[in-house]
């Protein structure tokens, strides 16, 4: 089958052997599979897949969408031929792609195979992490910082069928348009954005430049939640104005998790998001596709930033 392979720090087409899953496993027909921020951290030499998952640490590839070839489960939820998508550990971006069954969720009809292939790990990343870590509600006010990629874009969408009220820091002037058309109430210049706070919520997508002003722009009780870093890791926390606010900073990966809790995850998902997509209130937003063996060309695009919604790899 053919693959996305790094090979000497770099990312390229390859092929393998197709794998066989084993028992509680399925193997899925991959049609698409995102590119995500992980992915050339990976190629980099870090950020490998769990060891215990048991795929290969040099197929890239966190979320896919495709058909159930086989599901060995004990007690299958699909039959052969399902359209399903899941946030897998690594070795996604294949034509086959094997997987703890409990991970798959259906594809809504709402969606395309790009934009199925599109929606796992954004928005599973985006659910847990203002709902399951920042405890967010309707009236909060949220701060997305680094909103217009695929995390972002998400989490603005999601704050909003929410009921909060939706600040979207975004440094591309051009995209901001786009954001507010997804459901941010204003998108921003990361220095104005702050001014709109006291924030319940700050979803930190950059890194440790922004800890001191979000701090700063905290309300009472409220929660930076971090999941992106690639501005950097370590910064300054200006622990006695966070007592002053009773704030919380937590931080988070998906990758590392079991993947008992990643099913529990997407249960959630299933219950809460998808009737949302189903009945377009939330959107995918895609920004460009590529062939599989245009891989390369994909990764320059994603790494050149700049976009507005995901990259998308065509496995068909
Ligand atoms: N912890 C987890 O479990 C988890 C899961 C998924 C993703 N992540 C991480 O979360 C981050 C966002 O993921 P993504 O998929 O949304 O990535 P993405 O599509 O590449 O989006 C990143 C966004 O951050 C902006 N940005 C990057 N560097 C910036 C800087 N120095 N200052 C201001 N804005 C900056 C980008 O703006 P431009 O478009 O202008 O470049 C872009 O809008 C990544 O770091 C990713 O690795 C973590």
């Amino acid at each position: 089958m053919r693959v996305a392979e790094i090979k000497d720090k770099a990312i390229g087409p390859g092929e393998r052997e197709q794998p066989v899953p084993g028992l509680g496993q399925a193997l899925i027909r991959v049609r698409a599979a995102g590119v995500n921020g992980a992915d050339p951290v990976q190629v980099a030499g870090f950020y490998p897949p769990p060891a215990e998952a048991g795929v290969p640490d040099d197929i890239p590839g966190m979320e896919l969408a495709g058909e159930l070839v086989e599901s060995r489960a004990p007690v299958p939820r699909f039959e052969p031929g399902a359209r399903v998508m899941a946030i897998v550990a690594g070795a996604a971006q294949a034509e086959y792609a094997v997987i703890d069954e409990r991970q798959l969720m259906p594809v809504p009809d709402a969606l395309d195979w790009s934009q199925a292939g599109g929606f796992p790990e954004v928005f599973a990343t985006a659910y847990d992490a203002l709902v399951g870590q920042g405890n967010l509600r309707s009236g909060h006010r949220l701060l997305v910082n680094g909103a217009g990629g695929g995390v972002g874009t998400a989490a603005v969408q999601l704050g909003r069928v929410l009921g909060a009220d939706v600040t979207a820091s975004v440094r591309n002037e051009a995209n901001r348009a786009a954001i507010e058309d997804l459901g941010a109430h204003r998108a921003l210049a990361p220095d104005e954005a702050y001014e709109h706070g006291p924030f319940d919520v700050v979803l930190e997508l950059v890194g440790a430049p922004n800890l001191v002003p979000s701090v700063k722009a905290l309300g009472a009780w409220g929660t930076i939640v971090v999941i992106g870093v690639s501005a950097g890791q370590e910064g300054t926390l200006d622990l006695r104005r966070l007592m002053t606010k009773r704030g919380t900073v937590r931080a988070s990966t998906l990758r590392y998790r079991a993947p008992e809790e990643k099913a529990i995850l997407a249960r959630e998902l299933e219950t809460s998001v998808l009737p949302l997509v189903a009945d377009g209130r939330l959107r995918v937003p895609i920004h460009a596709e590529f062939p599989l063996t245009e891989v390369t060309a994909a990764y320059e695009r994603f790494t050149a930033g700049g976009h507005v919604g995901k990259i998308l790899l065509r496995c068909d």
